[in-house]
């Protein structure tokens, strides 16, 4: 496995790497992460064949300023260790100083999507995200790359944004992976109390009974009472935002006609966790 430390050695070893899929990452990887680049490797499998480039970074400008980043866990050996032995070609592992150089003055911003929902709790975000992404995709030059459906926002916001500025990136949507107790697999989890760690699963269980109740025809005020009481029950748990959006286009929906996506998002301690659920009527 190559590992690139600059974006000129990501650049050299590109040049010969004929099909690549990207599997972004900020490290502190885990079994989701795996599941980013084993559904990578489907995809070359089933297009041709290629290698796999995961990028480890963990990108200061989608943090915002009271947020974790210098808390955000990391681990370069043990993710280097399970990239290997997940069979990824290359990592590349550049320093903030050369993603970000002095006098930069550009930055990308998908106007709509990421000003809504989690762009209204964390400003910029979204913003720190779309360039990022950019970057890498100019730097890696992919054909392909996954992202996880846990952040089913930053998802739908790559997916406009390649459109938007005919990127020529194809992006696979990858299922969330949830432990057995439902927990939805998040670096962030590290951080969690033992106490905050079993609360947790509050999100999951909130998400299973929302899903029920869609399914049996309730409406929106209905599902989103439940959730409120749901999460409201775990004491440890303090609801930061409950949404329920259109799937397809994260608008506001007056009534649940259609597929719609539940958003939640999550405070246990100073560990912010968010999950998703797509539910059917
Ligand atoms: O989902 C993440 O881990 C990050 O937001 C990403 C896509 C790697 C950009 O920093």
């Amino acid at each position: 496995m190559q590992i690139c430390r600059s974006t000129q050695a990501m650049r050299d070893w590109r040049k010969d790497a004929g099909q690549v899929v990207l599997v972004p990452t900020m490290g502190a990887l885990h079994a989701g992460h795996l599941s980013l680049v084993a559904h990578a490797r489907d995809w070359l499998d089933r297009n041709g064949g290629g290698r796999i480039v995961t990028s480890i970074f963990v990108n200061p400008t989608q943090f915002g300023p009271t947020e974790d980043l210098d808390k955000y866990p990391r681990d370069e050996e043990g993710d280097l260790a399970l990239l290997r032995g997940a069979g990824c070609d290359s990592v590349f592992l550049p320093q903030v100083a050369d993603i970000y150089r002095p006098g930069a003055q550009t930055h990308v911003e998908v106007a709509h999507l990421g000003g809504i929902l989690m762009g209204q709790l964390r400003p910029g975000h979204f913003r720190g995200v779309a360039t990022v992404v950019t970057k890498l995709f100019n730097i890696v030059q992919p054909q392909a790359a996954a992202f996880g459906e846990k952040d089913y926002q930053q998802l739908a916001l790559i997916r406009q944004m390649v459109a938007d500025l005919d990127i020529p990136v194809q992006i696979l949507p990858v299922p969330t992976m949830r432990e057995a107790d439902g927990l939805a697999m998040s670096s962030r989890n590290q951080r969690l109390s033992p106490q905050d760690r079993a609360a947790a699963t509050v999100l999951s269980q909130a998400l299973d009974q929302a899903q029920a109740m869609i399914a049996a025809g309730a409406g929106l005020q209905a599902v989103h009472d439940a959730l409120q009481a749901r999460l409201a029950s775990q004491p440890r748990a303090r609801t930061q935002s409950i949404d329920i959006r259109d799937a397809a286009d994260l608008s506001q929906p007056d009534a649940i006609l259609r597929p719609v996506v539940i958003l939640l998002a999550v405070r246990f301690g100073d560990v912010l966790l968010i999950d998703q659920r797509v539910a059917h009527p």
